[in-house]
């Protein structure tokens, strides 16, 4: 059981069987490819990896992806996948129950895809997420626009219905980023809570992490 009371253990052997998600993961990975300068020499962590969606749809445009999870289920799919692929450059890292210890690193590049609103204290990841960049350094996230509560059909775990990117991009300053920008990632049409077909739109936001002074 995930500490957040969604049980993504669970879910994982079943996760990559809903095809709006691998394609969701594939449209985050070309709208990360359009706003960073990928390369193979760049180190990667995947924060709130899941089974490495968007890990391995990153891997080969990098030199190595870490997968970072709180969920052993969800890092067991990634590891089986990573295996039955042959793939020498993806590793994964089992976070603390709360993810709240401090991340190794530093990386040249953290993603993070449809997590943010699962992590209750975005700033405080923010500003553990920021200290495992190199100087340079990008973080690029990916998570819902405002859903009004209707994502979700249960709300367990679900910290936030979606974010304002305006505020978003402010914390993500304040934790010293530089040249934020956003743009629109995806949209995944499936049934609302509410029961009705509805577009729901995923915000990519990228930033730098500032060299320090006097570099
Ligand atoms: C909606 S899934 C997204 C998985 C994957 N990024 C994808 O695109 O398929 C959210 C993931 O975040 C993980 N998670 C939840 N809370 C977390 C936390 N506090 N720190 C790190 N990961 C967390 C869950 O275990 C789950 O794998």
């Amino acid at each position: 059981m995930s500490p957040d009371g969604m049980n993504f253990d669970q879910a994982a052997a079943s996760w990559d069987q809903e095809p709006r998600r691998v394609r969701l993961a594939q449209e985050v990975a070309q709208a990360i490819a359009q706003a960073v300068p990928l390369s193979p020499a760049m180190d990667v962590l995947d924060f709130g990896c899941g089974t490495g969606l968007l890990s391995l749809n990153l891997q080969p445009q990098v030199g190595r992806v870490t997968g970072a999870d709180t969920s052993s289920g969800m890092l067991q799919a990634l590891e089986a996948k990573v295996a039955a692929q042959g793939l020498g450059n993806v590793a994964t890292l089992l976070l603390d129950g709360q993810g709240q210890a401090a991340l190794p690193g530093p990386y040249d590049l953290i993603v993070s895809n449809m997590t943010l609103h699962h992590v209750e204290d975005v700033p405080g990841l923010l500003t553990r997420l920021a200290a495992a960049l190199k100087p340079g350094g990008w973080l690029a996230l990916a998570d819902l626009d405002p859903d009004e509560g209707q994502f979700h059909p249960d709300p367990t775990g679900v910290f936030h219905n979606g974010f304002e990117r305006a505020w978003l991009g402010r914390q993500m300053r304040a934790v010293g980023l530089e040249g934020i920008q956003e743009r629109t990632a995806a949209s995944m049409r499936k049934p609302a809570r509410d029961g009705a077909p509805r577009d729901f739109s995923i915000f990519l936001l990228t930033g730098q992490r500032g060299a320090p002074r006097g570099a």
